[in-house]
């Protein structure tokens, strides 16, 4: 009988290949009728993919089951508080990628990178100036910049949403007392400029006590995300920004982010400033250091996106 290789990595027959093909075809003409062009585009790429994946590797039948198991359990994971299907998506690139695909380079503008399960609409308001930790543990950190369009056009009255875990890698919404700490929303000024103290970001581990920790530990991948610091900022007219700011030297960027959201362009400098030293607004620190970081930011337009 004659052999034929699939693409893949073993050879199977040429009359087991036509059987596996017609297969696949049979599927993908099966959506042929959907009414939605794009959901028709969408389940007959996901077919002819998913049947490549499934020939590829071969994949026995009791893969197949580990793998039903491994989504059943994600399944039970997941509640109001906990979404592992997002973190499912989130440590395998799938987020990073949709991101990279519907937010295409617009000239300078900053770069966006993952959403992650913690924002909370409604963080209070601070003034320019204002400290958003209330209370939160970790080193207090001074970021300040301007926000602009693509044409260095300063945007006043921007809003700025910014979002942090604790030093102790924790979010607000991860403890069960109901706090609000280390987050909050601001506006840019009559120059575009914004300026608060934060925390310096420390990096912290991605939930990884369910199936997705699982299969982290499985393949030895860490699930700690690099330090980081989440803004997302609208302004009229504009595309909505969704990003964070990373720490330059951090060591988790070269052992790598757990969810690939790091790019070059999002590492900046923490400068840190020891106990004692002058600080940008005349704020009494005591004996604590402080750190200070710039992020200018640059808004794309509207319509350059999806
Ligand atoms: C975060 O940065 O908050 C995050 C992102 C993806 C998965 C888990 C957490
Ligand atoms: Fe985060």
């Amino acid at each position: 009988m004659s052999e034929t290789t699939n693409d893949t990595t073993g050879t199977v027959s040429a009359d087991q290949a036509i059987r596996e093909q017609a297969l696949t075809e049979k599927v993908i003409a099966s959506f042929e009728a959907t009414p939605d062009a794009r959901l028709k585009e969408i389940m007959q790429t996901l077919t002819k993919h998913l049947h490549a994946f499934l020939r590829e590797t071969r994949l026995t039948e009791a893969e197949w089951e580990s793998g039903i198991t491994f989504l059943t359990s994600a399944g039970h994971i997941t509640d109001e508080k906990r979404q592992e299907f997002i973190l499912l998506s989130d440590v395998l690139g799938a987020s990073m990628q949709t991101i990279t695909v519907n937010n295409p380079v617009a000239g300078k503008a900053t770069e966006a990178t993952v959403f992650g399960p913690f924002f909370v609409e409604d963080a209070p308001e601070i003034p320019n100036g204002g400290d958003l930790s209330f209370g939160a543990s970790g080193q207090p950190c001074w970021v300040e910049g301007i926000v602009t369009d693509t044409y260095g056009t300063p945007i006043p009255g921007a809003r700025i949403e910014v979002w942090e875990a604790d030093d102790e890698g924790f979010y607000d919404v991860q403890y069960d007392d109901g706090r609000t700490t280390a987050r909050a929303h601001l506006f840019t000024d009559e120059h575009g400029a914004y300026r608060f103290w934060g925390l310096k970001p420390t990096p912290y581990p991605i939930p990884h006590d369910g199936p997705v920790g699982t299969m982290l530990a499985a393949t030895n991948r860490s699930p700690v995300r690099a330090s980081h610091l989440h803004f997302m900022v609208t302004a009229e007219n504009q595309r909505t920004l969704v990003t964070h700011i990373f720490v330059e030297g951090d060591p988790q960027i070269e052992i790598g982010d757990s969810v690939f959201g790091v790019k070059d362009s999002l590492i900046k400098q923490f400068e840190d400033q020891p106990a004692g030293s002058p600080t940008p607004d005349g704020r009494d620190l005591g004996d604590r250091p402080w750190s200070r970081v710039r992020f200018d930011v640059v808004l794309a337009p509207a319509e350059s996106g999806r």
